[in-house]
């Protein structure tokens, strides 16, 4: 018999799973999770909905309540197709199978999210990180460009906010690379409800741009379900690599229900944007922190030299959870990142930051 060894593809053998600590106890800021629960009317009525949701059946495979319902709800132009994932994950996974011919390529800014890359490694697709301007994480336009001129590949990517440093890019330059590149351009737009800017009005202009969404950060990370909205010719062949039954019965009503209650969740994140604001001008107050302006729901913030994982452990000893950023060395070496959580978790969070340093 082979072994493992011999068996599992060397790029897989040589990857670690995606990381997820336990958080059982800890106040949680580490995951861009929105904090607020549900209020008990609406969880009255969903609970009372779900008797009625048909658990022997397959869903709907084209869940098309659904997708009626974030077409509005996500302000997608006339004419625009949908595709649903299980999360947005899910999607970016779907889109480089379909685009993964014998070497394709897939660019994305550095740092970013680290799916793009883990993902383009499991089809084997040749990834190239082009890094942002240290000083201010803004996208280098020039470097980007020739990159894409150089590689032209099949699949870019490019989170509108980015994660893990929070910024929106220059809108104008994203369009640049959009008219540049030949291959599909994925404006990642999980950060919208925090933003509030979109590229999905412009979704007719360029034919070889796409937008994808989730529900994750808005307040329904649970159900995973993430949607990917553009030409309806891409999404045809995309949805081909789609496997059947993807989005399951409770996360269709469920975010079909959570939707039609839409108010609710945009409440809660003019919440934590006012909130978000608050917590940036504390950090900025304390001394040798420097928190990166923020357009998500989390902050990416400098810590004195070399004092990020034991900050980072610090806080954990005193229930914190937030993420250490440093580990990713060069621009991130010195920096930590915090989820904005609800006004008692930014004071605690705030308090143990202060008493660790
Ligand atoms: C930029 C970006 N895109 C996509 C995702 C994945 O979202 P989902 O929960 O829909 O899989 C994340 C999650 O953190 C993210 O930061």
């Amino acid at each position: 018999m082979k072994s493992i060894q011999d068996l599992v593809r060397p790029e897989i053998l040589e990857l670690s799973a995606y990381p997820v600590p336990d958080a059982t106890g800890y106040i949680k800021l580490d995951a861009m999770e929105n904090p607020y629960p549900w209020p008990e009317a609406m969880l009255d009525e969903w609970t009372h909905r779900l008797r009625d949701v048909a658990m022997n059946r397959y869903p709907d495979p084209s869940a098309r309540q659904l997708t009626e319902r974030l077409k509005t709800a996500m302000s997608v132009p006339e004419g625009q197709g949908v595709m649903l994932g299980n999360g947005s994950d899910e999607i970016i996974q779907i889109m480089a199978m379909a685009l993964a011919k014998p070497d394709a390529k897939m660019v994305a800014l550095e740092p970013g999210f680290v799916m793009y890359s883990m993902i383009a490694r499991f089809v084997g697709m040749e990834y190239i990180g082009v890094p942002l301007n240290a000083e201010d994480f803004s996208l280098d336009l020039e470097k980007t460009v020739e990159t894409i001129k150089t590689h032209q590949p099949e699949l870019v990517f490019i989170a509108y906010p980015n994660n893990p440093t929070a910024n929106a890019f220059d809108a104008m330059s994203i369009e640049k690379i959009v008219e540049v590149a030949e291959g599909v351009v994925v404006i990642d737009e999980a950060y919208q409800p925090f933003a509030e800017d979109s590229f999905m009005g412009r979704l007719g202009r360029f034919p070889n741009m796409l937008v994808m969404r989730t529900v994750s950060k808005l307040g329904l990370a649970g159900l995973r379900l993430g949607m990917l909205a553009g030409a309806p010719e891409w999404l045809t062949q995309f949805d081909k690599v789609r496997l059947p039954y993807n989005i399951n019965v409770l996360t269709q009503h469920s975010v079909d229900f959570a939707l039609s209650h839409l108010p609710e969740f945009e409440q809660q994140a003019a919440q934590i944007r006012a909130d978000r604001r608050q917590l940036c001008e504390a950090l900025s107050s304390l001394e040798g922190v420097e928190p990166y302006p923020s357009r998500a729901n989390f902050i990416l913030f400098r810590v004195p030299e070399g004092r990020a994982a034991e900050l980072f452990e610090r806080l954990k000893e005193r229930g914190v959870l937030i993420k250490n950023m440093s580990k990713a060395g060069g621009v991130l070496s010195h920096c930590l990142r915090v989820t904005v959580g609800t006004a008692e978790e930014n004071k605690a969070f705030l308090e143990a930051l202060k008493s660790s340093l």
